[in-house]
């Protein structure tokens, strides 16, 4: 059992931190927001993540996991601290790293030296080496580890406790080796030991090669409906050769998220640094905004304008499983149909749309669809699959129909009188 401090209370560092105390060690969150320290000390995760409500609970009965609005507090004592603070996209398009640095200054002087310092948030390449530069000019003699955190949101307790790679990069063999212990005990384990810089890429290239396929997914689907070919026969055809593998291929509206969109733009900005152009990445982002605005532009040609229409939009999260809006395709839909003079409501069975959206926010999704000339669905959520056409189609004042996440039956659809766009499938 480690002593583990956790700096930064976000969707990274609640999951970071719950995780570790569940399997074992003791560990102490330093957040700012005390509202937000109120709500986790009452066992309230923030987030909506399956199974963090239980194992928040369960470590906070058990003592092994605290809250303190104290960074310096936080970080007393403890073997291992991690930072999980946000690096948001500033804006050129590199990670904005300054939330970091206003930490490291004020913890420089707690830090003991036998400290291992983590960086779980995403950070530039180089970032870890000025990090532990920046904290020795201090008089800090901490390590530096970075081990970026490949979790997904909807899932991510289940990956954090069923890992596909831990990926541990540091130039001080001891503080890597502490950096591995704390994980030891999970299942499978599959350890990726690296120097910093190439850990800080690996995470990078594995975002936006993921985006990538998104990106050329949508690419094919738009194919798909223009040659009247179906995209989910393509993608799973493709998928069955296992180099290139079926996950990742599903069209959607265009990828979104707190992730993809900031870090496929990190990337570039990070090749055009190193004098490394990288083209494919600047392509997907063009691309992934192409694709958002190509949804609007088929919802405008299906019905002869936008102007005064009345749209119901299915979905406000970025994917199902989660409340996260960050760069939500659905929302920037929302807002260019709003632009065009569209009448929009929308519903999602967890996230909420922010206030100062022309667009409203429905309680149900049959009161989202009531009288509306088009519905769309943006987020795959379980409960928008199992709508039924017939029911729809008695709310609806018109009859269109635009499934982005492919997730009705086209025949039933079409059977209940709708008119069936689909992204990718005719
Ligand atoms: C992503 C990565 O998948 C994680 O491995 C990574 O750790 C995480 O970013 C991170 O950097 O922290 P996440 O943003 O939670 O995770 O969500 P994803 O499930 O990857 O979905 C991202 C976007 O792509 C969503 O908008 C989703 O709807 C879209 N998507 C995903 C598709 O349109 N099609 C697909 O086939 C898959």
């Amino acid at each position: 059992m480690a002593r583990v401090a956790v700096i930064g209370a976000g969707y990274v560092g609640i999951v970071v931190a719950t995780s570790l105390a569940h399997i074992g060690h003791r560990v102490v969150v330093g957040e700012r927001d005390s509202e937000r320290i109120k709500l986790l000390e009452s066992g309230d995760p923030v987030i909506h993540e399956p199974r963090l409500e239980e194992l928040l609970k369960g470590a906070l009965s058990s003592g092994t996991i605290s809250f303190t609005p104290d960074n310096r507090v936080a970080v007393d004592r403890a073997d291992v601290v991690f930072l999980a603070l946000p690096t948001p996209s500033d804006a050129g398009g590199s990670a904005d790293v300054s939330a970091i640095y206003g930490a490291l200054e004020e913890l420089a002087s707690t830090l003991s030296p036998t400290s291992v310092v983590v960086t779980k948030s995403t950070v530039p390449v180089g970032e870890n080496e000025r990090i532990a530069a920046f904290l020795a000019s201090k008089g800090c003699q901490a390590s530096v580890v970075s081990n970026p955190e490949f979790l997904q949101e909807g899932s991510a307790v289940e990956h954090f406790l069923n890992p596909d790679r831990i990926v541990i990069g540091g130039e001080d063999p001891e503080a890597v080796r502490r950096v591995m212990d704390l994980y030891r005990t999970l299942p499978g384990l599959r350890l990726s030991l690296t120097d910093t810089a190439t850990a800080e890429l690996v995470k990078y290239a594995s975002n936006a090669f993921l985006a990538m396929k998104i990106a050329f997914i949508n690419e094919i689907a738009d194919l798909c409906t223009a040659a009247g070919a179906d995209v989910l026969k393509v993608a799973e055809g493709m998928g069955m050769d296992d180099r290139i593998g079926l996950k990742f291929l599903r069209p959607g509206p265009g990828y979104g998220g707190s992730c993809f969109p900031k870090d496929t733009q990190a990337l570039v900005h990070i090749g055009n640094t190193y004098g490394a152009d990288q083209s494919i990445v600047r392509a997907v982002v063009a691309s992934n905004e192409g694709h958002k605005e190509h949804v609007v532009r088929r919802v405008a040609a299906e019905l002869g304008g936008l102007a005064g229409k009345r749209l119901g939009l299915l979905g406000v999260a970025f994917k199902a499983g989660t409340d996260d809006i960050r760069e939500s395709p659905a929302l920037s839909i929302a807002g260019a149909l709003a632009a065009g003079g569209a009448r929009v409501s929308m519903y999602d069975p967890q996230a909420a749309v922010p206030e100062e959206m022309n667009v409203s926010q429905s309680a149900s999704w049959e009161e989202a669809v009531a009288e509306a000339d088009a519905v769309l669905i943006l987020t795959e959520w379980p409960q928008f699959s199992a709508i039924s056409p017939a029911e729809l189609a008695d709310l609806m004042a018109g009859t269109l129909l635009f499934d982005t996440r492919n997730i009705l039956d086209p025949e039933a659809v079409v059977a209940a009188g709708l008119q069936y766009l689909g992204m990718g499938r005719v």
